[in-house]
Formats: structure tokens, C-alpha cells, sequence
């Protein structure tokens, strides 16, 4: 009896020390293409995560579309675009552009939008959050979701939206709560982040979803308007 366990024992010790580059190889390339969110995880992320986050983009869509019905939108992290589609058909006068680090990201969210027929005001550019492909003061609202606690470099992140808001532009930057998932930055911390910012100072509110579970930050942040002399 227990002969037949060591022969399997040390049958997958002799498998694995054989393969043991191979395996080390893939594994450190699964564990990347989770981190940058690339295929296959993309469609992984897309078919099993966003798609049990419609209620929580539809409650962060009623708050951004109060706020800018027809104004021009940056979605950071923007994924497979879901949200974008989203408020850009309850908010026909606004015109949106995503930008995600993950060019598997950016194609699914780009196909998303011409499905719904929303090419015209809805665009998607691959890029980091810390070096902006957009100029400054280009846009009315900033909104991002379950992004932040993936930038590699969030001072610069914030530095960056500051740049690209219009004066008295306000960005909405939504994640979970540190409870629930601890890479999360939770409220001390990104207050501290915002007071090293640009931005002077922002406001960290609990957000429940689902239900009355505290699951969510939001972070708003507000560029001054310039003073008139
Ligand atoms: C958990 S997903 C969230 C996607 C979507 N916002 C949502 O709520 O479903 C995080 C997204 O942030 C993107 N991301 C990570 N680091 C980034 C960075 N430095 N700049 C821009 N996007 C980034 C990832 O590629 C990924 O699409």
C-alpha cells in the first residue's frame, strides 16, 4: 500500500525536477499575463469578474453621469470597457476616451463599443496612467474602477489626471476596500497619496455594493479653478 504512494511520489518529484524549467517558465508567465491583465486573462476578467459588476457600474454610472452629462470623460484602467459602454449610452451627450495599460484590454473594450454601435464618441488608447497620452486640461471628469491598486506608480497617476482635467474638473477614483482585498490602498493611505498630489487634498468615502457591504472606496479629487486677478 504505501509502496504504491512512494511510487507516485517519487515519479512526480523525478517529472518535476525534469520539467522543472519548463514549468518555472510557465508559471512566471501566467502570473504576468495576471498582473498585466493580458490575454488569456482578459477574457477571463471580462466573462467572470465585469460581468458580476453590473450593479457597481450602475451605481458609478448614476453618480458620473449626474455630475457631467454632456461633458468630454477619461476612464483610467478602462478593462473590457463595460463601464465606458455603459455611460455613454445613459449620457448621449458625452464623449468618452479609456485608456488601459493592457493592449488585450483596450481591443476588447474597442469592440465592445463598435458592437454598441458607439465608436463615434467612445475611443480607447493603450496607456499608463503615470505618462498620459492626452493633453492638458483636455477633459471635464475623470472616472476609474478596481484600477489604482495596479499602478505601479500612483503618485505620478494622480500628478497625471490633475494635468489632464480642465480647472474645477473633478476625477471619481473608485477600488476596494483594503478590508477586502489588502493590495488595496485603504483611506489613510490614499488620503496621504492625494495630499502629496497636485491635487492639495481629496475626499475618501466608503462606498457599499453590494447591498450594505463596505466592498468600495471612492476617491474624489477636485483641480482648483485658477483665480482671476
Ligand atoms: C481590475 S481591472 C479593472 C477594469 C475595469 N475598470 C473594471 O472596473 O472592470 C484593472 C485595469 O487597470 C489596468 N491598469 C493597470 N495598471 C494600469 C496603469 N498603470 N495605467 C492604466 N491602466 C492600468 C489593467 O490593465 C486593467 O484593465
Amino acid at each position: 500500500m504505501y509502496r504504491k504512494w512512494w511510487f507516485i511520489f517519487a515519479a512526480m518529484l523525478v517529472t518535476a525536477t525534469l520539467y522543472r524549467n519548463r514549468l518555472r517558465a510557465y508559471l512566471e508567465q501566467a502570473s504576468a499575463n495576471v498582473r498585466a491583465f493580458d490575454l488569456p486573462s482578459a477574457g477571463a476578467y471580462d466573462a467572470l469578474v465585469a460581468s458580476v459588476l453590473e450593479g457597481f457600474y450602475a451605481r458609478v454610472t448614476g453618480e458620473v453621469t449626474a455630475a457631467y452629462p454632456g461633458g468630454k470623460l477619461l476612464e483610467i484602467g478602462s478593462g473590457p470597457g463595460r463601464l465606458a459602454v455603459r455611460l455613454a449610452r445613459e449620457a448621449p451627450g458625452m464623449t468618452l476616451t479609456g485608456v488601459d495599460i493592457s493592449d488585450a484590454m483596450i481591443e476588447r473594450a474597442a469592440r465592445r463599443a463598435a458592437g454598441a454601435g458607439l465608436s463615434e464618441r467612445v475611443r480607447f488608447e493603450v496607456g499608463d496612467v503615470a505618462a498620459l497620452p492626452l493633453s492638458d486640461g483636455e477633459f471635464d471628469g475623470v472616472v476609474s474602477t478596481l484600477s489604482l491598486h495596479h499602478w505601479s506608480d500612483p503618485a505620478s497617476g494622480l500628478a497625471e489626471i490633475h494635468r489632464v482635467l480642465k480647472p474645477g474638473g473633478e476625477a471619481l477614483i473608485f477600488d476596494l476596500a483594503h478590508w477586502l482585498w489588502p493590495p488595496a490602498r485603504g483611506g489613510d493611505r490614499l488620503a496621504q497619496l492625494s495630499a502629496a498630489s497636485p491635487f492639495g487634498e481629496g475626499e475618501v468615502e466608503i462606498v457599499r455594493w453590494p447591498g450594505f457591504v463596505p466592498a468600495f472606496v471612492v476617491l474624489r479629487l477636485r483641480r482648483a479653478r485658477e483665480v482671476q486677478l
